[in-house]
């Protein structure tokens, strides 16, 4: 049995960043919901737990509560922030409403430098709050070990019971030195090993993979996106021709990306890949559209249609493989204030319908992004799969404003590479999120040697984002703008105008559709 530390969820919307610090010290971990009986913790043999922060007060009528054997289980317990005040709640100590809300960067200073959870850490470190309520008065047998300007009990410890309390955040960017932190607890604390690598994953996922299919046949749905990619490569790795992949050119696609797909698992990988080529049909089904939702659902329902017809032509197969990733799987706490509870994604368009009798595999399914990227460079895929920056299951037809033709599409594409080629060469399109050209249904006058034009307006959009939630425009040098523009104007045909996106999201989206 793998290693693993259990995180409980009381809604932080930091949860998922506490996961992803405990795997990148290479320990496995697993987010449950706060109401996971103490029972089911125990059978999963934890070497740790972790409480997470939450927006609630421990003695709000509402609050979230665990199961209050979970402090007898006899693991080293880390409480953050809610987690601390809920560990004081239990424990016989108190905590009360703070006379202001502690929210920012902070100094912590270390009183006990023997606590071990800063060991190989300096006496002062800077921390990020973010808590209303106060603790004040320590639980039983426990003693403070450091201190901020506003709490004497910032951190701390019950040694025996290797119970520890964070009243800051040691998961967000803003305490440069939590991940030593975290590291203390989980290898120092805990014990645990480093085995959690995407080397090691390889072995075990190839394994689980051949048990569970034995010689079926398994179908994949190949976008030319990370997710499928790597999914395919681990299980190509695994069960070789078992597997076929179908990669549908729906004739929104970018410049080389039929190609790009086909080089890769066709010639290198060897992969068994039906091409399904579909433009003509997706195209006439989108003519006359102008609508956002109505090219969407049409491009989704379309997509379904020509995925069914194609997994008939490639034969029976009893398993449908899926690049389904954890942030996907994890139950989400219903806790106001938890914007990860809220926020639903619309970009499902490419599900499959419940009809269609597959039993899925999803190798994926307990890996964060970056995982998945790290595994993909494992398995071999390049660079330019793995690292690629996002783009929408509906394609160039969310970018181009109002209805999607053959010449906008044409245009679109050519400015696309333009910006794919600059942003690489400037050595910024693998550190950004998205970098991309809309095309908009806005002509202007323009002059071009003699002759007065009038032609389309192209935007460019810059992006930042940890996740896609949010975003912020990225302020790109002028000289790239300008290389930018000029090149897209003087090359693409139909286009005499270049503007720049300052919108950030919110209250944008990234896309424009
Ligand atoms: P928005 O435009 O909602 O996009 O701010 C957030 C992120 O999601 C991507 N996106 C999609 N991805 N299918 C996808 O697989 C879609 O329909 C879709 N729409 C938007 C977008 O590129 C951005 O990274």
């Amino acid at each position: 049995m793998t290693e693993q530390i259990v995180i409980l969820d009381f809604g932080s919307q930091y949860t998922q960043v506490i996961a992803r610090r405990i795997r990148e010290g290479n320990v496995y971990c697993t987010i449950l919901p706060y109401s996971t009986s103490a029972k089911e913790i125990a059978a999963m043999r934890p070497k740790g737990l972790v409480l997470s922060g939450g927006p609630a007060s421990v003695y709000a009528a509402d609050a979230p509560h665990p199961d209050k054997r979970i402090f007898e289980l006899g693991v080293p317990i880390l409480g953050i922030c809610y987690g601390l005040q809920l560990m004081a709640h239990y424990l016989g100590g108190k905590v009360e409403p703070g006379q202001k809300r502690e929210y920012g960067k902070g100094t912590l200073r270390v009183k006990d430098p023997s606590c071990p959870l800063f060991a190989t850490l300096p006496a002062r470190l800077q921390v990020w709050n973010s808590h209303g309520d106060k603790l004040t008065r320590l639980p039983v047998g426990f003693r403070p070990v450091a201190i901020t300007e506003n709490s004497s009990y910032a951190a701390l410890e019950n040694r025996r019971s290797k119970f520890f309390g964070l009243q800051f955040h040691p998961e967000v960017v803003h305490t440069p030195r939590g991940p030593e932190l975290i590291s203390n607890f989980i290898h120092g604390i805990c014990g645990c090993g480093r085995d959690w690598t995407m080397l090691n994953y390889v072995d075990t996922a190839v394994k689980t993979i051949r048990e569970q299919v034995g010689r079926e046949r398994v179908i994949l749905g190949l976008s030319g996106g990370v997710d499928s990619s790597v999914a395919a490569a681990l299980i190509h790795r695994a069960i070789g021709d078992q597997l076929t992949c179908i990669f549908v050119n729906n004739g929104l696609l970018r410049g080389r990306e039929a190609g790009v797909v086909r080089e890769v698992f066709g010639r290198h990988f060897k992969i068994k890949l039906h091409y399904e080529d579909a433009s003509r049909l997706f195209l006439n089904k989108l003519r006359g559209v102008t609508d956002p939702e109505r090219k969407r659902k049409i491009i989704g329902r379309t997509f379904i249609k020509v995925f069914e017809a194609a997994t008939r032509k490639v034969g029976a197969a009893k398993f449908l493989a899926q690049g389904t990733l954890y942030p996907d799987v994890i139950e989400s706490v219903p806790i106001a204030g938890n914007p990860a509870a809220m926020i639903k994604s619309h970009h499902n368009v490419g599900g499959l319908p419940k009809k269609m009798k597959f039993k899925l595999v999803e190798p994926l399914k307990c890996l964060f992004k970056d995982e998945v990227r790290q595994l993909g460079l494992e398995l071999g895929l390049p660079k330019e799969i793995v690292l690629r920056q996002p783009f929408p299951g509906p394609g160039l037809a969310v970018r181009i404003l109002g209805e999607v033709t053959p010449r906008r599409l044409t245009i679109l594409r050519e400015a696309d590479s333009i910006v794919m080629e600059e942003m690489k060469a400037a050595d910024l399109y693998y550190k950004i999120w998205q970098s991309f050209a809309v095309l908009l249904p806005v002509r202007s006058v323009g002059v071009m040697g003699d002759e007065r034009t009038y032609e389309y307006t192209l935007a460019i959009r810059a992006v930042d984002s940890q996740d896609g939630m949010t975003a912020d425009w990225v302020k790109l040098p002028y000289d790239i703008l300008e290389k930018l523009s000029s090149r897209i104007i003087n090359e693409v045909k139909g286009v005499n105008r270049v503007c720049f996106d300052i919108s950030s999201k919110p209250p944008a989206t990234i896309e424009w559709e």
